[in-house]
Order: structure tokens, then C-alpha cells, then sequence
């Protein structure tokens, strides 16, 4: 008999049909709404299997409703939002998405790092809203990139590609991480420092960590208030790694120059944020790796490691923590 599992979001049709083959699947069908916790918490009590995303919180009391779940399969690579610890200690296998999303999610990362430096959006509007009445020598100026300092907060995998494209860019990098990355280091001049020194001294400063309680609003006032005045910050990690209420005293009180943000404390952000109503920030809806064939081969991972740990065999990319 197959093996049960549970989708919580619409995945594409080819990855399905593959699943469907193997295992016996029930998918949550609307396309842009998660599932409502209550339905989750419903259809996880008998599914041997979860096929999920970063809009389910996996927590203690939803792997508690879990009578036959033996792995949680996340289709991201972060997974702050599953109680891996708990998962584990019920014999409940966690597996991620590592690896695939890198260099897109370094692509969009620059390409917001830019966008916000050369105010792309604000011009774009600037053109559309009609107030674009001559080219002028001072209007609509931006940052540098070529040739300024990036400070990278962790050098992970997308870190580490960040790097190699601002090193195309010209730029000089510092990095701050749990551990020195000496080839990091060789092959891109890359120089490692505390926190405080890349704050004080990068003209962007890119968060690249991933999530946990220990880095909760790791920028907050007085680490904004170290940045240069001119400094741009972007974050494309997770949202809870920067206090934005300090963060938008300090872009309105331009104590920093920009910020670019593709995820948020809450997400979606609430239409009525504060941050929403300056010019000076660039904001996305977390897409760093929404790329057509990054979320394909993200699905892929997350059905194959379902398919292959639910016959018996060992997960492909298992969190280890
Ligand atoms: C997306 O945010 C991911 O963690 O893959």
C-alpha cells in the first residue's frame, strides 16, 4: 500500500504526477492562499509524509496532532518555521532544499542590493507619475557600486556567491560569520571581521544568516547607529533578523541611506507598516529564489526526499541540527 502524504501548497503539475506515482497524495488546491492552520492541523493526523513551504508553522502542537508522520519535507532551504528539535525527538525526519536556490537567490540579492542603490523603483514611478519633466544634473542620483564596500553577514553557500558577484561588481568585501572561509578569503580577497567593523565600515551591509532565536533582531537601534550615514542594507535572510521599527527610525531620520528588504518580520507585511510610506526602501515579497527552474528543482528535491525516505531509503538533504 502507498505511503500517505499531505501537500499544503499547489506545486507544479510534473512534480504531482511524479509523487502520485509513488505515494498516496492529497494536495491543498487553491493557488495563492496557504493552508488554514486548522485544515493542516486536520490533515496531518494520519499522513506518513509532509510536503511543505515557509507558510506552514510547523510547530510543537502541529507535530503533536501528527499520529503516523515519520518526515517533514520543507521546500525552502530555511526552516525557522519547523520545530526541527521537537520533530526530531518524535523520530520525525526534517529534510530541506540546499544547495538549488543558491545563485538565484545571490542574483536577486544583487539585483536588489542595485536597485535600491540606483533607486530603480522610485525612478520607474517618477516616470509613470508623470513628473519627469527634463533630464537634470542632480536628479534621481544614487550610490556607487563599483568600487564600494560590501559587508557580508554570513558566508554560507548564497554568501559566498553574494561575493563573487561583487567582486565582478569591482567591490571590496568583509564578512562576518560563525567561522573564517580562508578560500573564500584567497579566491576573492575577501577579509573577515567583527560585526561592529563591517557595520562601521561597508557601504552596503547584505544579511545572508540563517534565522534563529539567537540572531532575532541582531540589527537593531544601536547597530543602525553604527552604519555609515551613506550605508544601504539589505536583507534577503529572514525578516526577524532586523528590529524594524529601529530601522525605520534610522531610514527616516537618514541615519542610513537605503535599505532593500525581500523579507519581513511579518509576511506579508501589513499594508500599514511605517516602512511602506518611505522612498528610501525597496521592498519585495520574498522571491529570492523564485526563479522558474530554481522552484522547480526546489520541488523536486522536496518530493524526491519524500519518495525515497517513505520506501525505505535515506533522505537526500536531511537538516541536521
Ligand atoms: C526561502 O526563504 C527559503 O528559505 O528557501
Amino acid at each position: 500500500m502507498k505511503r500517505k502524504i499531505y501537500v499544503t501548497r499547489k506545486i507544479p503539475a510534473s512534480i504531482y504526477d511524479q509523487l502520485v506515482q509513488h505515494l498516496d497524495v492529497k494536495m491543498w488546491e487553491e493557488e495563492d492562499i496557504p493552508v488554514p492552520r486548522e485544515v493542516l492541523l486536520k490533515e496531518i493526523k494520519d499522513v506518513d509524509g509532509l510536503f511543505c513551504t515557509i507558510t506552514e508553522t510547523i510547530d510543537e502542537k502541529m507535530i503533536s496532532h501528527a499520529e503516523n508522520l515519520k518526515i517533514i519535507s520543507n521546500m525552502a532551504v530555511g526552516f525557522n518555521h519547523i520545530d526541527v528539535k521537537f520533530a526530531n525527538k518524535k523520530g520525525i525526519v526534517v529534510t530541506n532544499t540546499p544547495g538549488v536556490l543558491t545563485e538565484t537567490t545571490a542574483d536577486l540579492t544583487f539585483a536588489l542590493l542595485m536597485a535600491t542603490a540606483r533607486r530603480v523603483v522610485e525612478a520607474s514611478n517618477y516616470l509613470r507619475n508623470g513628473e519627469w519633466k527634463s533630464w537634470s544634473p542632480m536628479q534621481l542620483i544614487g550610490k556607487d557600486i563599483y568600487g564600494a564596500t560590501i559587508g557580508i553577514i554570513g558566508m554560507g553557500r548564497i554568501g559566498q556567491a553574494l561575493a563573487r558577484r561583487a567582486k565582478g561588481f569591482g567591490m571590496k568585501i568583509l564578512y562576518y560569520n560563525r567561522s573564517r572561509k580562508l578560500e573564500i578569503e584567497k579566491e576573492l580577497g575577501a577579509e573577515y571581521c567583527d560585526l561592529d567593523t563591517l557595520l562601521e565600515t561597508s557601504d552596503y551591509v547584505s544579511i545572508l544568516i540563517p534565522y534563529s532565536p539567537g540572531v532575532k533582531y541582531l540589527i537593531g537601534n544601536k547597530e543602525l547607529q553604527r552604519m555609515k550615514k551613506t550605508a544601504i542594507l539589505i536583507n534577503t535572510a529572514r525578516g526577524g533578523i532586523i528590529d524594524e521599527q529601529a530601522l525605520y527610525n534610522a531610514l527616516k531620520n537618514k541615519e542610513i541611506w537605503a535599505a532593500g528588504l525581500d523579507v519581513f518580520e511579518k509576511e506579508p507585511i501589513d499594508l500599514d507598516s511605517p516602512l511602506l510610506t518611505l522612498p528610501n526602501v525597496v521592498t519585495l515579497p520574498h522571491i529570492g529564489s523564485a526563479s522558474e527552474a530554481t522552484r522547480i528543482k526546489m520541488a523536486e528535491i522536496t518530493a524526491d526526499n519524500l519518495i525515497q525516505f517513505l520506501e525505505g531509503g535515506d533522505p537526500l538533504t536531511p537538516v541536521i541540527i
